[in-house]
């Protein structure tokens, strides 16, 4: 993995105390520390922001992946508008949003969008940005890329958030990448567990207590 690219958080030195930030209480035993502190997580992405723009060479349509990336993308527009106001280079947005079901039993290795047929077609010609929470084993996001090319898109690019450094990684690296991240489950900054964590400022490690208490079977 190169190294420039992203913030390599490391198992041994980024595991801070949950005494040292304010979480929620309801979550406080759920989890075992926290990883990436919230604040850390926006100066990166105001960097990534920046790369964005910079790197852009026209219109682009950001299109969040639904539900882990929504946190990251309303910070990364956010950050790609502030520029505008500090007089640096614009590029013009529009926004799209879509919901991915990966049919991971399946040969085939298909996945399933959430848009129809006629809405993929509005891609073609566009600059697309993918906005990812997290990339883990790689393959939904090969299959969501294969998938989006049959629409003759312009150029597409991925952003995640984070990619986990597991050995079960198809080898895909995203265009612009926040933090690699140790194999462990995380949480919070919209990344779930069960659909619990998302209100969650913090990217955490759940705990084992966590992963019991938020099971699906004991809601
Ligand atoms: N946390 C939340 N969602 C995920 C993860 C993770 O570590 N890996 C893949 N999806
Ligand atoms: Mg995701």
């Amino acid at each position: 993995m190169d190294p420039k690219k992203w913030i390599d958080v490391n198992a041994e030195s980024f595991q801070y105390s949950l005494d040292h930030f304010v979480i929620p209480d309801h979550y406080e035993t759920a989890l075992s520390s926290v990883l990436i502190p919230h604040g850390v997580i926006m100066d990166r992405v105001e960097k990534l922001a920046k790369l964005i723009v910079q790197e852009s060479t026209g219109p682009l349509v950001v299109c969040c992946v639904l539900k882990g990336g929504h946190q990251f993308f309303a910070d990364l527009v956010n950050y790609i508008k502030k520029n505008v106001t500090r007089g640096g280079k614009t590029v013009p947005l529009s926004l799209e949003f879509i919901k991915v079901k990966s049919y991971s039993g399946e040969t085939s290795g298909e996945v399933k969008l959430s848009l129809t047929d006629e809405e993929c077609k509005e891609f073609s010609g566009k600059n697309i940005l993918i906005v990812e929470d997290i990339i883990d084993t790689g393959k939904t996001m090969v299959q969501l890329l294969a998938k989006l090319k049959q629409y003759s898109p312009e150029s597409v690019k991925v952003a995640s958030l984070l990619i986990k450094k597991t050995p079960l990684s198809n080898g895909y690296i995203p265009d612009y990448v926040g933090f690699a991240i140790p194999n462990a489950f995380v949480v919070g900054y919209a990344l779930d567990y069960n659909e619990y964590f998302r209100d969650l400022d913090h990217i955490c490690v759940i705990s084992e207590h966590g992963k019991e208490k938020y099971a699906v079977s004991k809601n």
